[in-house]
């Protein structure tokens, strides 16, 4: 199905909603699905007859959504135009999936759905945990909301474009603001969905990714969190930023035999809305 068009959508604002670029962000498509699958397998909603993918970047998850639930409506929402329009054209033979342009913080669904997945999207909002029980109240009961965040802030990737966007000559073009904010604790997320009615579980996984290609770590992060800085920063700096960003990555992920190792925290919880008493 086409991405829907609404001149009446929301627009996106935000840290999360300058430009993505999916080719770039899909050179490691299979890294970044593979967190969402843990997500989806052990969010164990059994009926689900409508899902939400809240921030569905370039539809690689719909294949395993629809693995995992055939007869579903899967609608995917995402304030990005170019992701959502990769995520269209994957799955233009399915009647059942629909795309949305809404920001996050905007969007409402008509009826409740059974299940509310949102992977590696929702860091982009600096406010996400105050958002937390409206998503909620869209989940019917018997349903569940299953989030997968980073939890990766302090690996040298990030304190070092922290550092380097932070001083000189880069931090006279850099917003503080603009730059993604860490995550939560997992056991914050905990409480912030404990609620009458529902239970949650919560986990966190230290993958092991391993890179190959030139700079690989550089590739990684310069399609997600150091894409805003590289946004900001005027030509010629840029280029002097990407050379030493990526002489300290190289140093701080040599490669080996294997490749280079990227290991990569992340954070996931699932809080199921406990069924109707009949
Ligand atoms: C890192 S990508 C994750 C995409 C997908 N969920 C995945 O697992 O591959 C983050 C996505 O969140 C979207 N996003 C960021 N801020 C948003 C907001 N405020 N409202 C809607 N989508 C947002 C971006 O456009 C992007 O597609």
């Amino acid at each position: 199905m086409p991405a829907s068009s609404d001149p009446a959508a929301p627009s996106a604002r935000g840290v999360g909603s300058t430009h993505w670029n999916p080719a770039r962000y899909l050179t490691f498509a299979g890294e970044r699905l593979q967190p969402f699958i843990d997500l989806l397998h052990r969010a164990g909603v059994p009926e689900t007859r409508r899902i939400v993918d809240l921030g569905c970047g370039p539809g690689t998850g719909m294949p395993v959504l629809r693995a995992l639930w055939p007869e579903a409506s899967i609608v995917g929402v995402d304030s990005s135009a170019e992701m959502l329009e990769r995520a269209a054209q994957s799955t233009a033979d399915d009647a059942s999936v629909s795309y949305l342009r809404s920001d996050i913080r905007d969007f409402r669904l008509g009826e409740p759905a059974d299940l509310v997945v949102s992977n590696a999207a929702l860091q982009w909002l600096p406010e996400h945990r105050a958002l937390l029980p409206q998503i909620m109240d869209q989940v019917a009961p018997g349903g569940a909301l299953a989030v997968q965040v980073p939890g990766n802030f302090d690996a040298p990737s990030h304190r070092l474009l922290a550092e380097f966007a932070t001083s000189a000559p880069y931090s006279d073009h850099i917003d503080p603001d603009s730059l993604l904010q860490p995550t939560s604790q997992l056991q914050d997320y905990m409480l912030d969905v404990a609620r009458d009615g529902w239970t949650v579980d919560a986990w966190e996984t230290r993958y092991h990714h391993i890179l190959t290609g030139e700079d690989p770590v550089f590739t990684w992060i310069s399609s997600t969190a150091a894409r805003p800085v590289l946004e900001a920063l005027p030509d010629p700096l840029r280029e002097r930023f990407v050379a030493e960003y990526k002489a300290a990555l190289a140093e701080a992920y040599p490669p080996n035999r294997l490749g280079t190792i990227l290991p990569f925290r992340r954070l996931f919880f699932v809080a199921r809305h406990l069924p109707d008493e009949a």
